[in-house]
């Protein structure tokens, strides 16, 4: 799912003419695209394989959104070729003509698989998983399943815009926890929020997002079972988002929510998705935890005719045998994390960036800069980089944008560039 940010008018079309370029501000030049020197097959680096001219013929969100002369550094996909493994398993059954409806349970076993290598955690169980069109569809059902009309969600703002616009139209209300200044889960927050949600005698539901989007804070074991206890106390339950979970700094470790005792009631959402760019085959898994199974044996059996069966091939595939290419592409953006943090204090000091734990986001204090409460707009603007507006995450996201870093280096030093001649 896209991040709920329509271009603006007149920016749409990938065809568009010279004339048609704003002007740059005076003395300021930018480089075109060809001018970005990336893209070797051969490089170890999977963000760097990629060239300038490959990603532009691409035809989805993210590179015809804008057009050309724009650096796209928006909505969550990487520019990356496909994993090997992936795309091998994908041409595979094009070949074979096995393009028909999804069937059995090899996308859970194979999570259950990367479960337990990666995070030591055997809880995916495969009975206890159901196949989802994709995570936010996911979302969907899985509250439909535990609420009702009217009742209430708790999320952290700021977050991931499109929760708000999924949550609000199945006829739930939103409740905000906004996140403490050091953008983690601020417990008294999120007690109050529990306690407003739950005042009416409601059946609340708390959306977690962790990783989290748009910070790419990783939720510590601490901090998900002081969670889990709260939402136990209050009768909440809760439904995490854990999308974004392979994509982790190196040195930090992911807690899936459901390995913390104390959560046997609660729901996830998990995919391949995010880690291997594989938002165009959709397919993702609802995990119950134990106390859970009987709301996710609610969810109608039409739901798993949704992801494609080449989405639950192509994931399968990524979860049993792309962890080499994850690795190469985590390694990147360690790397990536570490350029934009000298970058900014390089050149835009009055930023305020923290190296994320997790995701392939940055999220960008730009509040001292003095470009108003949407300075996406201004570097979409003057400076021709395409960021996410801070103001769709919800509340506290006014004055930030967020930068996709899952993209070569060579194009994050491109768009800093930009954004300081912008900010000038
Ligand atoms: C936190 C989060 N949840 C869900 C999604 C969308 O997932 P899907 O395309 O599987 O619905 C994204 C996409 O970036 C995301 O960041």
């Amino acid at each position: 799912m896209n991040e709920g940010q329509p271009p603006p008018a007149g920016a749409g079309g990938a065809q568009t003419s010279a004339e048609d370029l704003r002007p740059s501000p005076p003395g300021v030049r930018f480089a075109t695209m060809d001018a970005i020197r990336h893209g070797s097959p051969g490089d170890p680096n999977p963000l760097r394989r990629l060239s300038p001219d490959e990603l532009r013929r691409r035809t989805s969100m993210k590179w015809r959104a804008y057009p050309d002369d724009v650096l796209p550094l928006w909505v969550a996909e990487m520019d990356v070729p496909l994993a090997e493994p992936v795309a091998r398993a994908i041409t595979d059954a094009v070949a074979l003509g096995d393009t028909g409806y999804p069937f059995g349970t090899g996308y859970a076993e194979a999570l259950a698989e990367f479960a337990q290598k990666r995070w030591g955690w055997d809880g995916p169980a495969p009975e206890r998983t159901a196949i989802v069109p994709d995570v936010m569809l996911g979302i969907v059902e899985v509250l439909k399943a535990i609420s009702g009309p009217g009742d209430p969600v708790v999320v952290n703002c700021p977050v991931y815009p499109p929760f708000y616009p999924f949550v609000e139209h199945m006829d739930r209300r939103i409740v905000e926890a906004p996140l403490g200044g050091d953008l983690r889960i601020d417990p008294a927050g999120l007690e109050n929020a529990f306690r407003a949600a739950t005042a009416d005698g409601g059946r609340a539901a708390y959306l977690l997002c962790s990783p989290h989007n748009p910070t790419g804070t990783v939720h510590t074991h601490g901090e998900l079972a002081a969670v889990a206890a709260l939402a136990d106390r209050y009768g909440v339950r809760v439904v995490v988002d854990e999308i974004h979970a392979p994509v982790v700094a190196s040195g930090t470790a992911f807690v899936p929510y459901l390995s913390v005792p104390g959560t046997e009631s609660g729901l996830s959402l998990m995919s391949a998705s995010k880690a291997w760019n594989l938002a165009g085959l959709k397919a993702a898994l609802a995990v119950a935890g134990p106390a859970a199974a009987d709301d996710l044996a609610r969810i109608p059996e039409e739901v798993s005719h949704g992801p494609s069966h080449l989405g639950v091939i192509a994931h399968t595939a990524a979860l049993r045998n792309g962890t080499e290419w994850l690795d190469a592409v985590l390694a990147g953006l360690d790397q990536n994390r570490r350029l934009l943090a000298g970058l900014l204090a390089e050149h835009l000091p009055g930023v305020r960036y923290r190296p994320a734990e997790g995701t392939y986001l940055a999220w960008l204090d730009c509040r001292s800069l003095g470009l108003g409460d949407d300075p996406a707009e201004v570097f979409l603007e003057r400076g021709r980089v395409a960021l996410n507006s801070g103001k769709t995450f919800g509340t506290g996201g006014a004055g930030h944008v967020r930068l996709n870093l899952a993209t070569s280096p060579e194009t994050i030093t491109e768009a800093v560039r930009r954004m300081t001649a912008a900010a000038a």
